[in-house]
């Protein structure tokens, strides 16, 4: 007779393998990381996939931030109920035919916490990645919460991923942290693709001046001294957050803008290191 323990040991086991086999399909999965809170992971995230879409490319986004998933909303899919099949989870698209999925869709109110201990948040991971029916996508974006808790941590060791981006701002505090997500991604040994600084300058929209809030340049500093990628710096930007706050990501409102054509050079670069 079988085990109750060992059953177990078995479904485990089947889910590891069940990732594998989704994940194969998937040429290449980029993980956005910082170990700061607020600092544009999912703003970035939403954008990148964005911008990999418009090249043509077959893209999909995961949002793994149990307690605040944002993406959603960030893609006007606010509400949006999600489809099973006898084979699992099918994930929702956008216009642009971006692959979604997100605990956002589980949820049935946006202002409902998920009160969630750490390996029910890793159960929980684990289950969207083996379940989930992306089929063959070219590109995988995996927006994180910040730090260096249960969720990147799942995604670090489960996922086999082309790389991290880490995300920061100028500011020398957000810069200690992202220097502890560069630390923990470099001792997994997984590949750093590279840094973005977010919110590095605004410019007046009355004068042109640029107004340097936070500073700027740190990041590529920082970047330097940690032997790291610099991939380039986004401006403080209002077009950006409210497009965000309407479901529609500035690349797709706005993609002349000033901020678009910096994510889509970004997002050239990342194409350039991983993709060709
Ligand atoms: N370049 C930018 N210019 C202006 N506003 C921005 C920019 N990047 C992000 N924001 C705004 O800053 C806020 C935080 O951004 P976002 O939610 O993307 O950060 P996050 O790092 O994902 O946060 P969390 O740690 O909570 O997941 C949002 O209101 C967003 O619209
Ligand atoms: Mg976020």
């Amino acid at each position: 007779m079988v085990s109750k323990e060992e059953e177990h040991k078995k479904a485990l086991m089947q889910e590891e393998i069940d990732i594998i086999k989704k994940m194969s399909k998937i040429k290449h999965k980029i993980a956005v990381m910082s170990g700061k809170g607020g600092v544009g992971k999912s703003t970035i995230a939403v954008n990148l996939a964005a911008a990999f879409a418009k090249k043509g490319y077959k893209t999909g986004i995961m949002d793994v931030d149990v307690h605040g998933p944002n993406v959603p909303k960030m893609l006007g899919l606010e509400g949006k109920s999600l489809k099973f099949s006898d084979d699992g989870i099918i994930p929702i698209e956008t216009e642009e035919g971006i692959k979604v999925m997100s605990v956002g869709f589980f949820l049935s109110s946006q202002d409902t916490p998920l009160i969630w201990r750490g390996p029910a948040k890793t159960g929980v991971i684990k289950q969207f990645f083996a379940e989930v029916i992306w089929g063959d996508l070219d590109v995988l974006i995996i927006d994180n919460p910040p730090g260096t808790g249960d969720e990147p941590l799942t995604i670090l060791q489960t996922i086999p991923l082309d790389g991290v981006v880490l995300i920061t701002t100028p500011q020398s505090v957000v810069q200690e942290d992202v220097i502890k997500s560069v630390n923990l991604v470099k001792s997994l040994k997984i590949s750093i693709i590279g840094i973005i600084e977010n919110m590095s300058g605004f410019v007046c929209p009355e004068c042109k001046k640029e107004i340097l809030i936070f500073g700027k340049g740190s990041g590529a500093k920082m970047a330097e001294k940690m032997d790291v990628p610099f991939l380039g710096s986004l401006p403080l930007d209002v077009e950006t957050s409210a497009a965000s706050d309407i479901g529609t990501p500035i690349l797709i409102k706005e993609p002349e803008s000033e901020i678009s054509v910096k994510i889509l050079k970004i997002a050239d670069k990342i194409e350039s290191k991983i993709m060709k």
